[in-house]
């Protein structure tokens, strides 16, 4: 009996060395491997964030990975431009990529506009296209260091190329460079899209609080004047800074 339970002792021992064994590798397979990999996934988002930087920008326009860039003025924005009259607006198009709005302004006799951008190759490409366009109204900057006043805003596919937590900046900014009772205009996605890379979305209730606190929200609504490949995923508006 005595043996049998020694041999049961002995058993249970040989046994439980390899269970241990396994569970100490499994420990060490998790901490050493699983656990940075998934550190690692869960990080890539606030990581790809940290990546929109001027140099980020610069190389995709550099590298031709541009899937934004329609090529030509939007007809959205095309729209909002023809309703205005008054050709002496001081107009601010910020993160103007290519600049096509104000190629498009420019041709329509809009001579106070200016193109603010950190990356160079658009405003460069900008200007080989625009020659007579006035050179010290190219802005080679980052919009939230930029100064100024002006009378209108346009904005297009900017808000949505920068990291969300930095959308109150955007409006105070932009409250900070509008004149008495200016205007920022243009279009915003109004789906969520992508979380952890631009296009950065939202809906109209997420930039209705963002905005009423410093603007005037005159209108935000669907906009039907996209371009095909965006129709029914922006809304149009018109937001009047408070004075
Ligand atoms: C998605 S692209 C849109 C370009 C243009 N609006 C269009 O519709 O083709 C976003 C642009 O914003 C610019 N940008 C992003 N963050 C910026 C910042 N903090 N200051 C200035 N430009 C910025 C980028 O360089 C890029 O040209």
């Amino acid at each position: 009996m005595q043996e049998r339970n020694h041999q049961g002792e002995f058993l249970e021992f040989r046994f439980s060395r390899p269970v241990l064994g396994l569970g100490l590798k499994a420990l060490i397979f998790w901490y050493f491997w699983i656990k940075p990999k998934v550190h690692e996934v869960l990080l890539k988002g606030s990581e790809d964030m940290e990546k929109l930087t001027a140099d980020y920008w610069e190389d995709r326009y550099r590298g031709g990975y541009t899937g934004w860039d329609l090529g030509h003025a939007s007809s959205a924005m095309r729209h909002i431009i023809d309703q205005l009259d008054d050709k002496n607006l001081k107009i601010l198009i910020p993160g103007a990529g290519n600049g096509y709005e104000a190629t498009y302004l420019n041709n329509r006799g809009f001579k106070n506009v200016f193109l603010l951008d950190w990356a160079a190759a658009p405003l460069e490409a900008f200007q080989k296209e625009n020659p007579d366009f006035p050179k010290k109204q190219l802005l080679h900057q980052d919009f939230f260091l930029m100064s100024g006043s002006f009378d209108l805003i346009l904005e297009q596919t900017f808000f949505c190329a920068l990291n969300p937590v930095l959308r109150p900046d955007y409006v105070k900014k932009m409250s900070e460079i509008l004149n008495k009772n200016g205007f920022i205009r243009g279009v915003l996605f109004r789906v969520p899209l992508y979380e952890d890379r631009p296009p950065f979305g939202g809906s109209a209730e997420e930039y209705r609080d963002l905005f009423e606190e410093l603007f005037d929200i005159l209108l935000l609504q669907d906009c039907i004047m996209s371009e095909p490949d965006r129709l029914g995923m922006e809304v149009e508006f018109s937001f009047q800074k408070r004075s």
